[in-house]
């Protein structure tokens, strides 16, 4: 039966005395980290994590660290009560959704938290400061919300490999699980930007899904050269009026460059891509493939 309301949780106090309880009492805590503006994506995580602890805490949280002050922070939806009545549907134990002056007290000295070798190419590159951003935060969100898991979604790739580092380089005392990406019926892959996309824009953002399928299927026809799979993806992109940031082709848990994609060699690679829509509004969308199957994290140098 569905939830009448939702604990909804402002202090980092207050959710420090819920977390100690259920701990005290032996049940395990999920935590969630999103911005909020919900959608199925986010709620299949939810779901992932109903199926690996005893409660769900889903925070809410538009990071300032994490955006550039030219990008969206401002404008970044943020639908709380929406988001609270799909929290209280999907059976979430706790919202915790803290103020910036909480999260960021103006008298604290900022640390630096970052995996410099995941987060430098592609995003970091685009975006520079964006993932020591989200680095800090997500650190912060562990340590209040004290998890024996977190749950983390396959779309940001690099985000999940960053954060998957941290847990381990750190010996953080939980478990980081992953959650494949959730996409529309025609492949676009869902995500809270995707409300700002005109119809046309809407239209040409499957550029961005369709120059990955044809990474896959180049890939597994035996195309081992990388930059011919790249320059396909850059040309799809381009042909559906994207303004492309990176179409890539990379090792699957380093992000490192690849001479070649035979998978006798290399086993499976992840394909990133990024790129902007241009409109009224220009938005910027991200999404990626693992060819190949999952890593194994056993073949993780270090
Ligand atoms: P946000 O963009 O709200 O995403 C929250 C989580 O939902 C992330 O783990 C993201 O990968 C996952 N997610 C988004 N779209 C998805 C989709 N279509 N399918 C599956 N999972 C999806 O990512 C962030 O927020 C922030 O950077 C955050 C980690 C909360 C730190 O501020």
């Amino acid at each position: 039966m569905a939830q009448t309301t939702v604990p909804y949780v402002r202090t980092i106090a207050e959710l420090r005395k819920i977390t100690s309880a259920w701990h005290a009492e032996g049940s395990t805590i999920a935590l969630v980290p999103t911005m909020g503006a919900l959608h199925a994506g986010h709620l299949a995580l939810v779901q992932q994590a109903h199926e690996v602890a005893d409660h769900v805490i889903v925070s809410l949280f538009v990071n300032p660290t994490q955006f550039a002050p030219s990008e969206d922070l401002a404008q970044y939806p943020r639908p709380i009560a929406d988001d609270l009545a799909l929290c209280r549907e999907a059976q979430v134990a706790c919202v915790f959704a803290p103020e910036v002056s909480d999260m960021y007290p103006p008298d604290e000295v900022a640390c630096v938290v970052d995996v410099p070798e995941i987060t430098g190419p592609l995003e970091g590159d685009v975006r520079p400061g964006h993932f020591a951003g989200v680095g800090r935060v997500c650190l912060k969100l562990f340590h209040m919300a004290q998890p024996d898991v977190a749950v983390f979604g396959q779309k940001d790739y690099q985000q999940l490999m960053l954060i998957r580092a941290l847990a381990a380089d750190l010996a953080l005392p939980m478990r980081i699980v992953a959650c494949p990406t959730v996409r529309e019926a025609d492949g676009l892959a869902l995500s809270s930007r995707n409300r700002y996309l005109d119809a046309a824009q809407r239209r040409h953002a499957l550029g961005l899904c369709k120059a990955l399928r044809q990474a896959q299927a180049m890939i597994e026809q035996g195309e081992c050269d990388p930059q011919i799979v790249e320059e396909t993806m850059r040309t799809t992109m381009a042909s559906h009026q994207i303004e492309v940031d990176y179409a890539a082709v990379r090792h699957p848990l380093t992000l490192s460059e690849l001479d070649n994609l035979d998978p006798a060699t290399c086993g499976g690679v992840v394909a990133l891509v990024a790129g902007r829509l241009t409109g009224a509004t220009t938005v910027r969308l991200i999404d990626n493939f693992l060819i190949g199957g999952e890593p194994e994290r056993s073949v993780l140098p270090r």
